[in-house]
C-alpha cells in the first residue's frame, strides 16, 4: 500500500527510463530481435533526449517502427496469416497512434512524446512475448528463413489460412 502511495504522489512513470535489452525480450528470431533492439535503443535515446529537442529522433523512430511492423506483415502474408490479422491490426493502431503524437507534438504539445514512449516501454516486452514470439514459434514450424524471406517448401502454407492471429492469443 505504501508503494501505491509512493508512485502517486511522485507520478514518475517506472517506465521513464525505457527498457533493458535482454534475453526477457527475445521472440527466438534472429532477424526479428534485431529490429527489437534497435526499437529498445531509439526508444531508450528518446527519453534521454530533452522533450523540446525530441522530433528529429522520433520521426526517426516513427520510420525505423512503420519498417519494423511491414516486416512482421510481411512475414505473417507469406505464411498463411489474412491480412486483417490482429497482430497485423495492432502494429496498425499503433502507427496510427504515433502519427498522432507527432501532430500534437508538432502543434505545441511537447510532453506527448515522453509520454508516448513511456506507454510503449510498457507494451512493447508484452507484445514481444506474446504476438512476436507467437509469430516467430510460426515461422519456425513452417520452415520459413526471416533473413531470405523464403520458405522451404512453400506447399506446406497452402492449406494454412489464419484469420485472427492464428495459433497466437489476441488478449
Ligand atoms: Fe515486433
Ligand atoms: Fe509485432
Amino acid at each position: 500500500m505504501m508503494e501505491a502511495t509512493q508512485t502517486e504522489a511522485t507520478s514518475v512513470s517506472p517506465y521513464a527510463a525505457g527498457l533493458n535489452w535482454s534475453s526477457e525480450l527475445h521472440t527466438g528470431d534472429e532477424r526479428m530481435d534485431h529490429t527489437h533492439e534497435e526499437f529498445v535503443t531509439m526508444l531508450n535515446a528518446l527519453l534521454l533526449t530533452p522533450q523540446t529537442e525530441q522530433l528529429n529522433l522520433y520521426r526517426e523512430f516513427l520510420n525505423h517502427t512503420v519498417e519494423h511492423f511491414a516486416q512482421e506483415d510481411r512475414w505473417m502474408l507469406a505464411t498463411g496469416f489474412s491480412e486483417d490479422n490482429c497482430h497485423a491490426g495492432q502494429h496498425a493502431t499503433i502507427l496510427e497512434t504515433m502519427r498522432a503524437v507527432e501532430t500534437h507534438y508538432v502543434q505545441g504539445d511537447t510532453e506527448i512524446i515522453s509520454r508516448l514512449a513511456e506507454a510503449l516501454a510498457e507494451w512493447f516486452p508484452q507484445h514481444a512475448a506474446s504476438m512476436d514470439a507467437g509469430l516467430a514459434q510460426h515461422l519456425k514450424s513452417v520452415n520459413f528463413d526471416s533473413v531470405t524471406e523464403t520458405l522451404a517448401d512453400p506447399s506446406v502454407i497452402k492449406n494454412v489460412t489464419m484469420s485472427g492471429c492464428g495459433s497466437v492469443s489476441c488478449s
